[in-house]
């Protein structure tokens, strides 16, 4: 071979080459066609025509990642102008302004029209995904920072995906909002109702929109995170930012690691916005968050003044500190959407202070003010000054905090979170004002020591009525220490029960013992005489009751055949009634939390008593339920709300008061319960026999089957299944189950019950 021929061979692979390589830009007078592609400098994005799900004959222009093998569209151009039943193309005219044309070279779409045209002007796919327009004097530049001398570029109109280097906000100097917006369908790139993006309020803030309502709020910057995002923690995923000057305010992030892909898309199916991270490894997008979180997330669930607590499976609303609902029955059955409002005017000026909260997402920032360098105290006092400011905090979190954000007219949308480094003050009247938790839990008040108006035990007269204290004079160990029997001077019998010297929870118990008891009075709880506090000791002095508690009586063969039906009937009706006496009945609105066989006294006449109140919680009269880390309660007998998520509610006393109901009817404890041929629990055969039709035979074999008392037997059935329902909200309330037990209303059919395996 020649060298002439040689060179020639050259040449012609190096065309080849160079023409094969995709170009990443596009220049008037030059044409992408259906099926041409441009390509990222660095490969990682491509830009070409495209079609969703079967339908070939709606063509789009898009960005899609080159290196993802999953088709993954970032950018649409013509989101609701498809080109129809023709090849599309797309090119430049001399001005800068890209066209798309469709049948007969009409234009489909175009760029907006350029103000500042240009002589020389190159289209080019960055390497970030962006799509620019600039003149070709400039140098190409994959680099963000020179973003503002671009004619045009696509990170100005985001769909639904925000990708890194992409700015969520508003551009003050061109008035340019740059807003997220979801697809109407995933065949259908056109926007839909779901968008997203940064509210230019004093105190900015990211919220998401159905349509025109606001759906979810992100919540202000606070300097670190939106304020409900407790998530937005450095991360090895992205690095991100938040600016706000007199230029623009904006979100943005980056990768941490150039290694690492990751997006953040709304979908209009889901109601969501996403963020995925690409698995190489799987070759799979994965979900890293999404929000709405969970429930509480959903714009102004609580209504006005309202705070949105997770439970297990669902959310619950308190009203704030100083708050009581506005409209009591509604919320009692959880609708809050009518929030809540003061108990208390406010006095304004001096007549008013603040109560501080936090571990709260802060209120709807729409109607606030803000003051970058003014401090904390000033922030109070102008607060105080102005009669329609309705909550402070500090703007910045930062560091040690600094500047000032006023709220005025209504609070609303907030949440509890698991972060508390904003604190929130709200203004309350003055006489609203104390020092207990600032979240709307009942009669903390009236749990105060001090308030206690009980009669008082010396302890000797104590230690002479149980004989110092002797051995043989032990009932047993209550939930906190040991219980004695005593009698007094004049006869009357008591039952002592002495806290252990060494039990700190049984101190706490004891408070709120004491605290409750003495505000209540029911033929059917236990009844306390007295206290006794001296030095150490701490003891509950209560009317003793002869025949003990009804396990001793129940769960044994030979005194179950004392207790016949009538008799566990009324007890039944008994514990019903001292129930519904606490969730409804009395002052205060007590859940017992602790309701078992053995916290059943039984007096002389066989009348139910409830007793130990050592885990009792108090509630307003309009709350329904609350939620605790700390579960307590007795196996067997605990609500799956309650024991999975620490939510305890009247429904959960309602869950406890089923598994009494079998377990008086069958004579068998839940707990332990054995059956040779299934391993469901007492609640899981009471079940299985219903659904079979044969409920005769969950009854105790010592009760006689006396005609006249089956009805009842099968109603009690009936009712405890309708309370141990897996779904507190199926579970009726105490004055429903006295009425079901009590008359011949036709009772609904049970559906699941919760915990019914051993
Ligand atoms: C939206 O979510 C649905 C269901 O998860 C999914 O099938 C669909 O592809 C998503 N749409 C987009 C545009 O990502
Ligand atoms: C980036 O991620 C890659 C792959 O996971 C890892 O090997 C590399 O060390 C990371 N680089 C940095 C700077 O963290
Ligand atoms: C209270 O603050 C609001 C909002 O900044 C303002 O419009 C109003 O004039 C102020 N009222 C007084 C009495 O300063």
């Amino acid at each position: 071979m020649n060298t002439l021929s040689f060179l020639f061979v050259t040449l012609e692979l190096f065309f080849i080459l160079r023409s094969s390589r995709a170009a990443d830009t596009i220049r008037p007078s030059q044409y992408l066609r259906d099926g041409d592609t441009l390509v990222s400098s660095g490969g990682k994005f491509e830009l070409g025509f495209f079609s969703l799900g079967n339908n070939s004959s709606r063509l789009y222009l898009g960005i899609w990642y080159k290196t993802i093998p999953v088709r993954t569209v970032v950018w649409v151009a013509n989101r609701d102008k498809p080109i129809l039943d023709t090849p599309g193309t797309l090119t430049i005219n001399g001005t800068g302004c890209l066209l798309l044309l469709g049948r007969n070279q009409k234009v489909a779409w175009s760029s907006s029209q350029q103000a500042r045209a240009t002589t020389n002007p190159v289209a080019q796919l960055l390497d970030t995904g962006n799509f620019v327009v600039r003149s070709d004097e400039q140098k190409d530049s994959n680099s963000e920072t020179g973003s503002s001398h671009y004619l045009w570029q696509s990170f100005d109109y985001i769909g639904d995906t925000f990708l890194p280097g992409m700015k969520l906000g508003t551009d003050l100097k061109t008035g340019l909002v740059r807003r997220m917006s979801a697809w109407k369908s995933p065949y259908d790139p056109s926007p839909g109702l779901l968008s997203f993006e940064i509210e230019l309020n004093a105190y900015p803030e990211a919220l998401m929109r159905k349509g025109s309502a606001k759906f979810f709020r992100n919540g202000p910057w606070n300097g670190l995170r939106f304020s409900g995002a407790p998530e937005m923690i450095p991360n090895v995923v992205f690095d991100f930012r938040f600016v706000a000057n007199s230029e623009e305010v904006y979100y943005a992030y980056q990768p941490s690691n150039e290694s690492i892909i990751s997006i953040y898309k709304l979908n209009d199916t889901s109601g969501s916005g996403i963020r995925y991270i690409w698995i190489e490894a799987e070759k799979t997008w994965k979900t890293y968050l999404s929000v709405p979180r969970d429930y509480c997330d959903s714009y102004g669930l609580c209504g006005a003044h309202g705070i949105c607590v997770i439970g297990d499976q669902f959310p619950v609303c308190q009203c704030l500190k100083g708050f009581t609902p506005k409209s009591p029955e509604q919320w009692n059955i959880m609708d809050w959407s009518d929030g809540c409002v003061r108990k208390k005017p406010l006095g304004c000026g001096i007549k008013d202070g603040f109560l501080k909260f936090d571990g709260l997402k802060v209120p709807d920032t729409t109607r606030t003010w803000v003051n970058k360098s003014m401090r904390l105290t000033d922030c109070r006092r102008n607060c105080l000054d102005n009669c329609s400011c309705m909550a402070y905090a500090k703007a910045d979190v930062r560091g040690r905090g600094s500047g000032c954000v006023m709220w005025f007219g209504d609070l609303v949308d907030m949440r509890q979170i698991p972060v508390s480094d904003q604190e929130l003050h709200i203004r309350v009247s003055l006489s609203e004002m104390s020092k207990d938790s600032n979240i709307g839990n009942g009669c903390n008040k009236e749990m105060q020591e001090g308030d206690v108006e009980l009669p008082t035990f010396d302890i000797t007269s104590v230690a002479n009525a149980t004989n110092n204290f002797s051995v043989d004079k032990k009932l047993g160990e209550g939930g906190f220490g040991p219980v004695y029997k005593g009698t007094l001077l004049d006869g009357q019998e008591i039952a002592v029960k002495r806290l252990s010297l060494s039990s700190r929870q049984g101190l706490n118990e004891f408070k709120n013992e004491v605290a409750l008891m003495a505000k209540l009075q029911h033929r059917n709880l236990a009844k306390l005489f007295g206290c006794c506090i001296e030095g150490d000791e701490r003891m509950l002095i209560y009317e003793y009751m002869s025949n003990k508690s009804l396990d001793f009586f129940i769960f044994d063969r030979a005194k179950g055949k004392l207790l016949e039906w009538s008799t566990r009937f009324h007890i039944i009706l008994g514990i019903a009634r001292g129930l519904l006496y606490l969730h409804q009945d009395s002052r205060l609105r007590i859940i017992h939390r602790d309701l078992k066989a053995s916290n059943v006294l039984l007096d002389n006449e066989m009348n139910a008593k409830i007793s130990d109140f050592g885990l009792a919680r108090c509630f307003e009269n309009n709350q329904t339920a609350a939620n605790t880390t700390r579960v307590v309660g007795t196996y067997g007998y605990i609500a799956p709300e309650y024991a999975i998520g620490g939510l305890f509610s009247i429904k959960s006393d309602v869950f406890s008061f089923g598994v009494l109901l079998l377990e008086i009817v069958s004579g068998k404890r839940n707990r332990g319960f054995y059956h040779p041929s299934h391993d469901l629990n007492l609640i899981g055969h009471a079940w299985r026999l219903w659904k079979e039709g044969k409920p005769l035979e969950f009854i105790d074999d010592s009760l006689s089957k006396d005609f006249n008392y089956v009805s009842e037997m099968l109603r009690s059935i009936h009712v405890g299944l309708l309370c141990v329902q897996q779904e507190p909200d199926d579970r009726p309330n105490m004055s429903f189950a006295v009425l079901m037990l009590s008359s011949d209303t036709i009772l609904p059919q049970p559906k699941k019950p919760g915990f019914f395996f051993g």
